[in-house]
């Protein structure tokens, strides 16, 4: 049978009720799919950023406990301590480690003691000190300090700056027998070399 010219064909008939029928399944579809996908990405979302996450945190210098207040007499002469902290990576903690080393050096009337870290401010290097000696001496490129750790020879030094000063805090703690005995601990914060400002490395 054929159609009549105002007649539409079959196929371009609207049949009322299906048009909004597929709409419905449309959206109830997208909202499956939609729901699925995060219901399956939201864990893994979550599992990636715990475990990114350490890399992105921001290692605090450690406090550490350098000496008894006893053992950095009030002479002005510097004493070497060795930096004994727990140390950590992104993901691994490593107790005890040794993670550098300071001068202390107390000048006479004095209770709290300056504290130099022994990294040298030029490039890293270890600064040494010989007992009774006037001056820190760099071994590497001849840097030398005086015992404030002000540069002896200002900018004609290679170091760029003088010696790093730490943070120091006196504190009491109680001995075995309940007395009490001053400790010095120091912020052991770790510097960039090579400019002429302190700048923290992390
Ligand atoms: S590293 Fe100390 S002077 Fe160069």
């Amino acid at each position: 049978m054929s159609n009549t010219p105002d007649q539409p064909p079959p196929s371009l008939v609207k049949i009322p009720g299906r048009e909004s029928d597929n709409r419905r399944s449309f959206f109830a579809i997208t909202a499956a799919v939609v729901t699925g996908s995060i219901a399956v990405l939201t864990p893994i979302g979550v599992g990636i950023a715990a475990f990114l996450t350490p890399l992105f945190r921001k290692s605090k210098s450690p406090e550490v406990r350098i000496a008894l207040l006893d053992q950095v007499p009030d002479d002005g002469m510097p004493r070497y301590f060795p930096v004994v902290a727990d140390r950590e990576d992104a993901w691994t903690r490593y107790p005890a480690q040794r993670v550098g080393a300071v001068y202390l050096v107390r000048k006479p009337g004095k209770e709290k003691p300056t504290a130099f870290t022994a990294k040298c401010p030029h490039a890293g290097c270890f600064i040494g000190y010989t007992p009774g000696s006037k001056v820190f001496q760099c071994p590497c490129h001849t840097s030398a300090f005086n015992l404030d750790g002000s540069r002896v020879n200002g900018d004609a030094e290679v170091a760029p700056r003088g010696m790093d000063t730490l943070p120091v805090s006196i504190r009491q703690a109680k001995t075995g027998d309940g007395n009490s005995i001053a400790e010095v601990w120091v912020e052991f914060i770790d510097f960039q070399t090579g400019h002429k400002e302190k700048i923290p490395t992390a």
